[in-house]
């Protein structure tokens, strides 16, 4: 990775569920660069380049001996380090036989991989999503989209498109233009956030709250770069306290696999404080109608309407509401900038 990087550098990444990681290596191409991902003896999680320095086979296709891999090609052995340990054809190890091992950590059901100097690495940045855990782990996807990640995210802050793209899912008969929406930045993180006092109950209170009941309802959306967000979708009794209102808590988390596709994964809190399996069905149905049948046709077809070209010299026209999404495209901006001088 050089100083060239099309992507921001020193911020974590979202590389997998945690669920994924097991004894079976996963290869994942992340921020264009290619990785294996395994669990290693004492639970933890290694991430290597997934390139042998030899022949450039993935180690991926290779075996695992306890915590260390085999090259599939000519049979060098690395270690969770990414140090050649073995050379079957001298006892000497070259000194290049080596692969970049990645910084990873594993919290909230997810393992973050730190894209840039080891040194400089603090967990503490890593965004929060213990909210997603109710008692009971959170319903877990992903899905594969054909589209540089920041139209994701144009797509996540600004929610106005619900109630055009979400009609078979979450549109909300209009409430969202009675809506105020609010742009705040807090440091590095980015809220886009959406108000709608007094409104019908909307969809994810249905069984809580009668349709008819008047609700003041919200939707908070937090971003952190590269495009790791978290959408809190509320609901109360009009006048009524927030906390004490019908709260469901989502992770919308991009991470670039190139620089024209994305790794999207998403989560949702169960509705229900313990797993019930024909409810989270009828969830999960929901969810992926909303994601991929929905946000994923439009994301990937508005991009590929660019043909490649830059999103600020076509200039887009700016409508107010997609003020979320500029701001996070200059906060990226700034970051490869600065990276860049
Ligand atoms: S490519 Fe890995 S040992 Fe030759
Ligand atoms: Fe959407």
């Amino acid at each position: 990775m050089t100083d060239a990087s099309p992507f921001p550098l020193n911020v974590w990444y979202m590389a997998a569920w945690s669920e994924e990681i097991g004894e079976t290596m996963l290869a994942r191409r992340l921020f264009d660069t290619p990785v294996v991902l395994y669990r290693t003896g004492d639970g933890g999680v290694a991430a290597l380049t997934d390139r042998c320095p030899h022949r450039f086979a993935p180690l991926s296709m290779g075996e695992r001996d306890g915590d260390q891999i085999r090259c599939p090609y000519h049979g060098l052995t690395f270690n969770r380090a990414g140090e050649c340990v073995r050379n079957p054809f001298s006892d000497r190890i070259p000194r290049a036989a080596v692969v970049k091992s990645w910084r990873v950590a594993e919290r909230d059901g997810i393992v973050w991989l730190w894209n840039g100097d080891g040194d400089d690495c603090d967990e503490a940045a890593i965004p929060d999503f213990s909210m997603l855990d109710r008692g009971v782990p959170p319903l877990t996807g992903y899905m594969p989209m054909a589209a540089n990640y920041e139209f994701g995210t144009d797509n996540l802050l600004d929610l106005s498109h619900i109630e055009f793209v979400h009609k078979g899912s979450f549109a909300g008969n209009g409430v969202i233009f009675a809506g105020e929406h609010s742009v705040v930045e807090e440091g590095d993180t980015l809220r886009s956030n959406w108000w709608m006092p007094d409104v019908d109950a909307p969809g994810h209170t249905r069984g809580v709250y009668p349709p008819d009941m008047k609700t003041d309802h919200w939707l908070d959306m937090r971003w952190n770069a590269p495009a790791t967000m978290q959408l809190e979708i509320g609901a109360t009794p009009a006048g009524g306290a927030r906390q004490d209102g019908c709260i469901v808590q989502q992770a919308h988390i991009l991470t670039p696999e190139t620089a024209t596709t994305t790794h999207y994964f998403w989560a949702s809190s169960r509705p229900t404080p313990v797993a019930d399996e024909e409810i989270d069905k009828m969830v999960r149905g929901l969810l992926e109608q909303a994601f991929i049948a929905e946000d994923k046709p439009i994301i990937e077809a508005a991009y590929k309407n660019l043909d490649g070209a830059d999103f600020w010299d076509q200039p887009p026209l700016s409508l107010g509401v997609d003020a979320g999404g500029l701001r996070a495209r200059r906060k990226i901006a700034a970051l490869l900038s600065a990276q860049q001088q």
